[in-house]
């Protein structure tokens, strides 16, 4: 309820002039008769994104669930962001899904929204939208896709992908096999079965406190899903009722319980780039130097490639979130709420005990290394990020010579090239791939050189402005800011330049000599992009830097102007 006690959606039906009587008209058809808050159910599955076809059946479940508690559902279909097919990268696209949740809201009598979403990116685009509208909001995720079995072996979405393709390359793997490979991983749809980007983004919304306690890992097909997704529709009336907005529930302490949980999942590096432009919406600081704060010294509990050795699924078995949030909760804040009513505290004292042996290990048996390090310096004075979880221990301290790739079609070029001059101990730079060069896509795991693969080489450092997919492993130093296309000291790196990292000293450095650094930096010129028209210029024109979160500057923290912008304004349309 608004706070004069009407719905929002009051100011399109309730009166007697011709406009309110066209507007209940309009909306008859979905109403059937009913009164009451009405719920939009922003729904993202498409033909063109696997990872979200369950949401189909998922839709009608929140429908149902909306029916009755006494609502109205209203669902409307949104773009889908599927990592696999859309190019260059479906980051390019997160913030045009939030401004399309955002402008659906606002140009609409919702009174609540549930959002469903699934690959990567539309679970923070949807987010991000629905925050900035601030509206009361719960989040469904279809869940992840059944393993793939190759060969007798079960492989998770991704990882395993990346490391067929190293024994593809070194002709371990014949066409056959390779044939095979392409026919079992069509087999499913759902998210990535792995901790990659998708699934961590679903398990740090339950943790935020937008998800049914519990529903973030329930995998693709199981009935628990339709049983969470009408419990969805029910909450998100429940939420109109009570008032409960996002703004409520992600506060600082949701985004410091979140950033936890992120390190005990051993989540994708993605995630951090979300969480910072989620928190930005509600208009809570959020940057590196938390993500070390509240992060460092919690250990990985759950056991999932990449940085374990089971799936979802498993994570799943052995009590999925609320299983480790009760693991993890000396560590963390009882008191943020959740949009289904418990507080983290009540989800933790009703959560069951972690399942012995399997994906999650016991806070008191777990190496508290870490999942993540942030790394500064002359190379990323910004920062940079790495996931110290999926990488060679005896790499994350080095110091190489650098072997420069300028932007993507030169790596894939010169990295298969037989005369590249590279050597084990080379430290592999791409520059040319962030959020202004080139829309950030997942291009950081750089592949090794493939003379090295064939003599058994199977990590180097490397280090980029790209991100990696979350299920992509090694040693890579990534999301470096600010990134070459604005002039970050990446673009001024040359074969040969002695580059340093150490990852527990949070140190990425370029050991060149300042003036030799000056010389270059009067040499270069910014990449111009002229061909970019519609949104990608809009975006690059506005994009902010990975610390930042790679919003657009005009979306991030909402202000008064904000506020009353998404205020209905009802009239003849
Ligand atoms: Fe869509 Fe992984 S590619 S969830």
């Amino acid at each position: 309820m608004t706070g004069n006690g009407t719905l929002r959606s009051g100011a399109w039906f309730d009166g007697d002039d011709e406009v309110a009587l066209a507007n209940r008209a309009a909306l008859a058809p979905a109403a059937r008769g009913a009164r009451g808050p009405v719920i939009g159910i922003a729904n993202s599955a498409s033909d063109l994104n696997p990872c979200n076809m369950p949401l189909r059946k998922l839709a009608g479940a929140v429908a149902r669930g909306v029916r009755e508690a006494g609502g109205i559902p209203a669902e409307f279909p949104t773009i889908s962001l599927g990592e696999d097919l859309m190019k260059p990268s479906a980051m390019l696209y997160r913030n045009l899904l939030a401004i399309e949740i955002e402008e659906m809201i606002r140009s609409h009598p919702l009174d609540g929204i549930v959002l469903l979403a699934s690959c990567d990116k539309t679970v923070p685009g949807a987010v991000m939208g629905a925050a900035s509208a601030d509206i009361p909001t719960v989040l469904v995720t279809g869940g992840a896709r059944a393993p793939a079995v190759f060969r007798g072996r079960r492989i998770g979405t991704g990882t395993d992908l990346w490391r067929l393709w190293d024994e593809r390359r070194t002709g371990d793997l014949d066409d056959a096999g390779w044939r095979d490979l392409e026919v079992c991983l069509g087999a499913g749809i759902g998210s990535c079965n792995t901790m990659g980007t998708a699934s961590s983004m679903a398990i740090l919304c339950e943790a935020l406190g937008l998800m049914i306690p519990g529903s973030s890992t329930i995998p693709a097909g199981d009935p628990r899903g339709t049983d969470a997704a009408a419990e969805a529709g029910r909450c998100a009336v429940a939420a109109v009722r009570d008032g409960t907005r996002p703004s409520q529930i992600m506060t600082a302490a949701a985004f410091r319980n979140a950033i936890r949980v992120l390190y005990a999942i051993g989540g994708s590096t993605n995630a951090v780039i979300h969480l910072t432009a989620m928190a930005g919406r509600v208009g809570e600081a959020f940057d590196l130097n938390d993500l070390e704060r509240y992060g460092s010294g919690v250990p990985v509990l759950a056991d999932v490639e990449p940085s374990g050795a089971g799936l979802i699924q498993d994570f799943d078995a052995a009590g999925g979130l609320p299983a480790l949030l009760r693991e993890l909760s000396p560590l963390l804040e009882p008191a943020a709420r959740t949009v289904a009513g418990p507080t983290i505290g009540e989800v933790i004292a009703a959560a069951p005990a972690v399942r012995s042996g399997g994906a999650i290990r016991p806070l008191n048996s777990a190496d508290a290394g870490g999942a993540f390090a942030v790394v500064r310096g002359s190379l990323a004075p910004d920062g940079a990020v790495i996931k110290t979880s999926a990488a060679t221990p005896d790499l994350l301290r080095h110091r190489g010579p650098a072997v420069v790739f300028r932007g993507y079609e030169d790596m894939r070029r010169r990295v298969e090239d037989p005369a590249l001059e590279v050597t084990p101990d080379s430290v592999l730079v791409l520059g040319g791939c962030g959020p202004v060069g080139a829309g950030m896509p997942e291009w950081g795991m750089i592949p090794i050189p493939a003379k090295l693969a064939a003599a058994g080489v199977r990590d180097m450092v490397r280090v980029t402005d790209a991100r990696m997919s979350g299920t992509s492993f090694g040693t890579v130093f990534l999301h470096v800011a600010p990134e070459a296309a604005v002039g970050g000291p990446l673009a001024l790196v040359r074969d040969g330049d002695m580059i340093s990292v150490d990852a527990a000293a949070g140190v990425l450095d370029l050991d060149v000599g300042a003036d030799e650094l000056a010389r270059r930096r009067a040499a270069w010129s910014a990449p111009t992009s002229p061909h970019l028209r519609g949104w990608p210029a809009l975006y690059r024109a506005h994009v902010t830097q990975a610390p930042d979160g790679c919003d657009l500057d005009f979306l991030t923290a909402p202000t008064a102007a904000h506020r009353r912008f998404v205020e209905p304004v009802v009239g003849r349309s």
